[in-house]
């Protein structure tokens, strides 16, 4: 399977990314409350409204602050939106992320919607096949490469099983550069981080198919060096902050 194959509905297939961009352009947020045609995760004091919008028979997901308390989205929110799409910016060529098709008044990011469940609601409903996390580890390649760390793999929501059988990752509010983080001791936090993906996929395979685990990988779950220990305390706080806004 190819990522290509993943069409999100029938109406998409013909269309461009370019037509996309421009038919979301007159989505407007205070509209978004009659305009929606499904709500994915309702506000909470911290977390964002997640709204599916429509339009010609295209759809999107929204993740919009400007449904949060006045302070919190002018300042977590805006922030959060702006480090999101920063990362979407750096991803644009990279197939199992979702396009970014608009930032909305600098509160809203309306984002390709994914056809597919998120690991989460999978739990325990089927067995995750291992093509999938080869799949995965090719992704997470992919966007190291770009210099990004994602950050908060561990959280399954982040993951979606597309109806094509492919993985796709989401929510990079959390996400860091290899860049911001070129200078030691930051440089190293930054690696761990890198690794910290990859501890990812091994604790969503432990989850999923246990089986499928290699003594490797074991090994590389389990692996603590002194050093690592160390800066572990430092990641453990840095994720800490970065979860507490996130
Ligand atoms: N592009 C997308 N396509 C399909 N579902 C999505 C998409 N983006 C987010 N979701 C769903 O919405 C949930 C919450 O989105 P997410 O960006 O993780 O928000 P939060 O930062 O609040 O965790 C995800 O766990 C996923 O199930
Ligand atoms: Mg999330």
């Amino acid at each position: 399977m190819r990522y290509s194959e993943n069409i999100p509905s029938p109406a998409c297939a013909k269309k461009t990314f370019w037509t996309r961009l421009i038919m979301f352009e007159s989505l407007k947020l205070s509209e978004l409350p009659e305009r929606q045609c499904g709500i994915l995760r309702k506000p909470s004091n911290t977390r964002p409204t997640i709204w599916v919008a429509e339009e010609k028979g295209m759809r999107a997901v929204v993740k919009d602050f400007s449904t949060s308390k006045f302070l919190f989205r002018n300042s977590v929110g805006r922030f959060l939106v702006w480090r999101e799409s920063k990362a979407y910016g750096k991803m644009k060529d990279l197939a199992g992320i979702p396009k970014l098709y608009r930032v909305i008044d600098g509160l809203a990011l309306v984002v390709e919607e994914i056809s597919g469940r998120n690991l989460e609601e999978l739990e325990d409903k089927m067995e995750i096949p291992q093509s999938f996390f080869d799949a995965l580890k090719d992704l997470v390649a992919g966007f190291h490469k770009r210099g990004l760390a994602h950050c908060d793999l561990k959280r399954a929501p982040n993951t979606l099983l597309g109806d094509n059988g492919l993985p796709y990752i989401v929510d990079w509010g959390a996400s860091i550069s290899e860049k911001e983080f070129r200078l030691f001791p930051l440089n190293l936090v930054y690696r761990r981080f890198l690794r910290d993906d990859y501890v990812a996929i091994i604790k969503m395979k432990l989850r999923h198919t246990p089986g499928s685990v290699t003594q490797k990988e074991k090994d590389f779950y389990g692996y603590r060096s002194g050093p690592e220990k160390m800066l572990r305390g430092i990641r453990d706080r840095l994720r800490r902050i970065l979860q507490k806004i996130a």
